[in-house]
Parts: C-alpha cells; sequence; structure tokens
C-alpha cells in the first residue's frame, strides 16, 4: 500500500531511513533482544480481584519448579528506598507501589514476580502462585460513575455563560469516548543489571533514556549518572514509553534480589493493564453562534477516568482554548477514579478526545444554521494570535490546511443536505476536523564524533519510536556541514550520549534539531582551529565560509585555501574530533506562541443495510513548519490517521463490571484499524518555515495527525446519513440503530 502521495519520484536508497537495514535485518536490538550474560528471567503473577488486598500468597508449588531462584511479593523483596513509607512513595511520583502495599487497585496488579533460569520454567511456576485476597467490591464503572463527580475549573473563564445565553444558533451535546490501548509492536521490556551496589545497567523499551535514569536515581536514591540505560532500537510508543512502568522496577529489584541480571518481558495481555492506555471520556459541548456565524460562547466540560492509587487528567478541554476566538468561555473537567490501572499519554492525549467534541459540536451547528462548516470554521479560526497566551502565533497556518484539502478532497461535491448523495446501497457522506497542537520544544544536546576518513557520528540520547528522527538528524547534519549522507552515522538512545528529553508530545525533532544544528557549527569551528596550524586564512573564519568535503576543509569556495583531513589529523596529532552543543528555547517563547496543525477530510460509504462504515478518503493537510524530510513526515500524519480511524470506528477497551477484568485484552480482541481499513491516507504539507522555534524551522507532527481526525469521520457518517452518533466507536449496531 503506498502510504502518501507525492509528485515526485519515489525517493532513491540513500534516501531511506538510517534505521531501515538494521530493523529488517535484525542487527538492531530492540530491549529484550541484548544478550546479557548470565542472564535470568522474570515473570508477573499478577492479581485475580480487582479491589481489596492480599490475605496470602502460597508460593510452596511455584518454589518446587526447577531452576526458580527466587519470588518477589511485598513481603519477600529488596526495600526500594522511594518507597519506603507513603510519604517517600507520594515523593517518588512512580504511581503504583509495587511489591511494597498489600492492597489491590486492579485486576491484573502484579503481586509476585518469579525468577528462574528460564523463560519457561519462570512462566510455569507463575501460573502456579495461589492468592488469597480480602476481596472489595470493585467498580470499573466510568459510564455510570462519572455523573456523581463534580466538575472544576480548567482554565480561566472569559466572559459570562450568561452573555450568549440568548445566541441565536446554539447547540448542546454529549460526546463518549471508550478507553484505547497503546498497543506498540514491541512488548515494554527490561533488562536490569546492577554492576556494582550503586551502579545499574538497564536495557528498555522507553522513549526518554534520560527520564528512566532520573526515574530509578530517585528510587534508589543513587546519582543519575550511575545509571547507565539503552533504547537504541524501539519498536513504537505512542505515549507507552514516557513513564517507567511497574515491570521496570520489579526487573530491577529481582536483580538485585538475586545479585544477576534479569530480563522481564511483558506479555501482550499485560501490555493493556500495565502500561497505561488513553482513559474513557465524557464531554459535554455548549455552542453559540449570532446570525453572522461569529462564535459567541463555548461551555466545554470532561471527565476521564483515572486510577484509585494516582490522578491522571488527560486536558481535554484544552483544545477549545487554541483554535477559535471565542469572546465567552469555559472551560471544566474532572477524574473519575476507578478500579483499573493509570492510564496516560497516548497519541495526541487530551487534545484527541477534545477535538472529537468540538469539532462535532461545530459541525452540529452548522446543520443547525445551515451553512457550510467549512465556512463556518474559517470565520472563526485564530489564525493570528493564540487566544490563550494572547500573545501572536509565530506562525499558523491553518487556514491554508483548510483551504488545500477542501481542494484536494473536491469539498464542493459536499452536499449540505444529509443522506443526499448515494451510490447503490451506500450512502456518501463528507466531513472535516481540524487537529492543533502547540508546538514544544525542549533543551536538547548532540555529539559529534570525527574519523579521520571523514565518517561522521552524531550521538544523542534521544530516541527514535518510529518517527524518522534519526534521518532526519542525518539530513540536517548533512545539509549544515555539507558531509556526504552516507558518511553520516547516526547513533541514538543511550544515556552515555548527550542529554535530551524524551520523545514525545511532538517536541523530538523540535527539540534535538537546534542542538544538531549547533552542533555541526561546533565541528567546522574546530576544524577551522585545526587547520589554522597549516592556514592563516582559517583565523576567524565565518562559520559560512568554512566548507566540508568527504577529504577536507576550503575556505569560501570548494577546495579553496584546502586542508585535508589526514593533514589536520596528522599535525594535531589527532585520533578523533570530538564535539558536543545544546540548543534549547529562548526569549522566543516570550513573543510568540507555537502551534502546529491538521486539517482532516474524510469521504465515507455507508451501508444502509449492513451499517458498515468504509472509508473513501482521507485527505489530511499538515502544517509542521519546515518539513526536513518528507517521507517520514507523511509517515507521521498517515500513521496516525489510521489511528483516528480506529479510534472512531473500532477501537475500545472494555472492562467486565462484574470482574474487573479487561475484556479481549489481545490483538485478536481489541480491534484498532489496519491497512485493509485505510484507503491511501493523501497526505501534504503547507512547508513553510517557522523563522522562531528553531534553527530547522520544523514543527512537531506527531500529534496532530491523529487529533481532529475522528471528528472529520464521525462528521462525515452524519453527513452521509443525517445520523449524529456522537459515542466513539461508531460501529456497525449504532449506525443502524
Ligand atoms: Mo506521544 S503521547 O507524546 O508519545
Amino acid at each position: 500500500m503506498r502510504l502518501f502521495n507525492t509528485k515526485k519520484p519515489v525517493a532513491a536508497r540513500a534516501e531511506g531511513r538510517v534505521e531501515a537495514v538494521a530493523k529488517v535485518t535484525g542487527s538492531g536490538k530492540y530491549a529484550a533482544e541484548y544478550e546479557v550474560k548470565n542472564v535470568c528471567y522474570g515473570v508477573l503473577a499478577v492479581s485475580a480481584v480487582a479491589a481489596g488486598s492480599i490475605k496470602s500468597i502460597d508460593l510452596s508449588k511455584a518454589k518446587q519448579v526447577e531452576g526458580v531462584l527466587d519470588i518477589i511479593t511485598h513481603e519477600h523483596k529488596p526495600l526500594v528506598p522511594g518507597m519506603a513509607d507513603e510519604a517517600k512513595i507520594k515523593e517518588t511520583r512512580f504511581g503504583l507501589p509495587i511489591f511494597h502495599t498489600d492492597k489491590i487497585y486492579f485486576r491484573g496488579q502484579p503481586i509476585a514476580l518469579v525468577i528462574a533460569d528460564t523463560l519457561e520454567n519462570a512462566t510455569y511456576a507463575a501460573s502456579l502462585i495461589d492468592a488469597e485476597y480480602n476481596t472489595e467490591k470493585a467498580n470499573v464503572d466510568f459510564e455510570s460513575t462519572h455523573p456523581g463527580v463534580k466538575l472544576s475549573s480548567a482554565g480561566k473563564e472569559k466572559g459570562t455563560l450568561d452573555a450568549w445565553s440568548g445566541a441565536a444558533h446554539i447547540v448542546e451535546a454529549e460526546y463518549n469516548v471508550q478507553a484505547e490501548v497503546h498497543n506498540p509492536m514491541e512488548m515494554h521490556a527490561t533488562i536490569a543489571h546492577w554492576t556494582a551496589d550503586d551502579k545499574l545497567v538497564l536495557y528498555d523499551k522507553n522513549q526518554g533514556v534520560n527520564n528512566v535514569q532520573r526515574v530509578f536515581a530517585r528510587l534508589f536514591n543513587i546519582p543519575p549518572q550511575n545509571i547507565e540505560v539503552s533504547s537504541e532500537f524501539v519498536g513504537g510508543g505512542f505515549g507507552s514509553g514516557l513513564r517507567v512502568w511497574p515491570h521496570a522496577l520489579a526487573s530491577v529489584m529481582a536483580a538485585k534480589q538475586v545479585k544477576r541480571p534479569v530480563k522481564v518481558v511483558l506479555t501482550r495481555p499485560q501490555m493493556f493493564s500495565l502500561t497505561g492506555y488513553r482513559p474513557a471520556a465524557w464531554q459535554k459541548v455548549k455552542l453559540g453562534a449570532d446570525n453572522n456565524g461569529k462564535f459567541v460562547g463555548i461551555l466545554h466540560q470532561s471527565k476521564n477516568n483515572t486510577s484509585k492509587y494516582e490522578t491522571f487528567s488527560e486536558g481535554i478541554t484544552r483544545i477549545t482554548r487554541m483554535v477559535y476566538n471565542f469572546d465567552n468561555l469555559k472551560t471544566e473537567q474532572a477524574t473519575v477514579p476507578l478500579h483499573l490501572s493509570t492510564p496516560t499519554w497516548m497519541r495526541g492525549p487530551g487534545d484527541c478526545t477534545g477535538a472529537f467534541a468540538l469539532e462535532c459540536a461545530i459541525d452540529e451547528l452548522s446543520h443547525k444554521m445551515q451553512v457550510d462548516p467549512l465556512e463556518l470554521r474559517m470565520k472563526n479560526l485564530a489564525v493570528t494570535t493564540d487566544p490563550e497566551s494572547g500573545k501572536p502565533w509565530s506562525t499558523n497556518f491553518v487556514n491554508e490546511c483548510v483551504e488545500k484539502g477542501a481542494a484536494m478532497i473536491n469539498w464542493k461535491e459536499r452536499k449540505q443536505v444529509p443522506g443526499t448523495l448515494t451510490d447503490g446501497e451506500w450512502k456518501i457522506g463528507y466531513g472535516m476536523g481540524i487537529g492543533m497542537w502547540g508546538a514544544g520544544r525542549g533543551n536538547a544536546s548532540a555529539g559529534i564524533s570525527m574519523q579521520k576518513d571523514g565518517t561522521i557520528t552524531v550521538k544523542t540520547a534521544m530516541t527514535d519510536i518510529g518517527t524518522g528522527t534519526g534521518t532526519a538528524i542525518q539530513n540536517i547534519t548533512h545539509s549544515s556541514t555539507g558531509v556526504a549522507k552516507n558518511k553520516i552515522k547516526i547513533e541514538l538512545g543511550h544515556s552515555d550520549f548527550p542529554a535530551t528529553g524524551s520523545q514525545g508530545g511532538s517536541t523530538g525533532l523540535s527539540s534535538i534539531s537546534g542542538a544538531v544544528s549547533a552542533v555541526c557549527d561546533a565541528l567546522k569551528q574546530k576544524l577551522a582551529t585545526y587547520a589554522l596550524v597549516q592556514k592563516e586564512v582559517y583565523k576567524n573564519a565565518a562559520l559560512p565560509d568554512i566548507l566540508l568535503s568527504e577529504t577536507g576543509v576550503s575556505y569560501k569556495t570548494n577546495n579553496n585555501e584546502f586542508v585535508s583531513y589526514a593533514d589536520i589529523w596528522k599535525k594535531n596529532n589527532l585520533t578523533t574530533v570530538d564535539v558536543e552543543a545544546s540548543s534549547g528555547p529562548g526569549e522566543e517563547r516570550q513573543k510568540y506562541a507555537f502551534c502546529s496543525s491538521a486539517v482532516h477530510f474524510c469521504r465515507v460509504k455507508v451501508n444502509i443495510k449492513t451499517g458498515k462504515v468504509k472509508i473513501d478518503r482521507m485527505v489530511s493537510v499538515a502544517d509542521g513548519g519546515r518539513i526536513v524530510n518528507e517521507k517520514p513526515a507523511a509517515n507521521q500524519i498517515s500513521g496516525a490517521v489510521v489511528g483516528g480511524i480506529g479510534m472512531a470506528l473500532m477501537e475500545e477497551q472494555l472492562a467486565d463490571k462484574n470482574l474487573g477484568n479487561l475484556v479481549g485484552n489481545d490483538l485478536a480482541g481489541y480491534h484498532f484499524a489496519v491497512n485493509a481499513d485505510a484507503p491511501v491516507i493523501e497526505v501534504a504539507f503547507i512547508n513553510k518555515t517557522d523563522p522562531n522555534i528553531n534553527p530547522s524551522g520544523a514543527k512537531g507532527l506527531g500529534e496532530v495527525g491523529i487529533i481532529g481526525s475522528a471528528a472529520a469521520i464521525a462528521n462525515a457518517i452524519f453527513n452521509a446519513t443525517g445520523k449524529r452518533l456522537r459515542d466513539l466507536p461508531i460501529t456497525p449496531d449504532k449506525v443502524l440503530a
């Protein structure tokens, strides 16, 4: 399947992803694949009840299994200093106090870790563990619980509700989204190895190695630099790798206990309850406009579920405060504690759920007013100023995304009256939805190591979770230094490399690109300093005048005042040339607000006999500033849109209301969109540089691809059928009801 449309010829081999060969040949190692001498295996046994406490655990049968080295429980464990007491547990903000409590908060909570010489022996022994519980009544029912939870303010109120109570056009409706699970291909895994009493080596699946360092430093009260974390290849994340989860701590505790390296790999079902998920959410939107189609006010309320041991608020109403202008605006939120594990950030966290309600409500209002929903949006977009901060947007081309996308999908074909277009037993409809995300940037560092043969290696702790960050780093290095791409190696995801924030929140490339530009400049400067030994002209040479080639340094034009690397290395007695640089956000953040956006257009076919919804066409146009490399950038958008199709039509992680267990918690039981459910996603970019965000001009693209895409689909279904379906996922039974 072709994933995006481009008029350019297919990229040459050298343009492919830097990690492609390592990934497809298997030479690139994921966390669980590292070979560590003397490693043993940890397997979790989990709670069979959803609420209460552990009365007793019978380990006698498990201990008789051949090869079992030890079994960790809350009664038999190495004490983790950061979990020594209630106060410490709060302070370390780890979340679940695994093996440091007898309380049961959710079904599937780890109660023991069997450590054995083989995975098979550990798995068998874990199956023989019997526990008795003081069982309490569990509540996993979001729908019936949330009405009893009070809302509180989510941001400053603007104007008043009364001011628009008599508006010419008002819609008010409730929207529901079920919990969704990340399900990256690579299961979460950790190999933990204490190389000394206070020195820890980890091979771990995550989205930020420096974050993992900090978390374990807090837990074990050791300096972060004593902890080495390697996450060189990451098989997807979608947000599940932004936290350190209980299984990682379990492996570290086990390694301490048995004084051997311990590997813990979650099973696929365990992935559903032990690495976070997008919470279930309820929303209510009340939206008003005057007769000219100007929005006069909005009330947006949201509630999402959380666990009984931790509060996670998704930030669902945030999007309502950034895309459009409202004179009167009120946002409220609440969290609803249930006997489930803690949810977490999942692609487009908060905004993705919020945009579903907001963008559907706008569609509902346009229908009521009998105006084109595209026109209604265009009248109200806040394209010059960020409504929340009052600062001018550095760049915001969301209106251009609307225009370009409308032309691509041929929006003119859409009929204002629902149910007008038919094709046999299929009804055809068009819908749109807007996604926006704050374009963030964090501090980041990168290093370059250069060899005598002109090969350079760029190193940073930043991970690449499949986003193409490594490839983009190679592209930026190539354009900044002039060094040929096949001479630029990229090494990522190790805590020994220059530190960065995590890859998350669409800040990966936006943050690291500045450091890469800076380190490229540092390399040129340093080579010029060395070249100065031979040629005076390099004294005070300006950066643009220092040119690098495969074999040496030139001044102003190629081969002018040439000094070969061989001579530089010889004259200066070098083995490698090493430079490091950092960069981060600065004053520009005081002056400007930053956002990325995407506008999604959808054409659906809805079968009036079976209720099946077919996504006929999906067009997504994004403003991500300058596009550093179109191929992985378009992959980001098309992949996210496929996630949006899943959200709109399939994904729902339900829990059994009596037993508290997750239903269908494997890849057969949990339906998400695959290639067969998606058409060719037609992706286009505005591709205009943001001059203020960072030296590369690129804004983040990870999240905006999913935000607003489910609304586009729901709105298209309404346009096809006249049925307003406000509860995701929109399955055939709901279409036919
Ligand atoms: Mo994303 S939810 O920031 O990995």
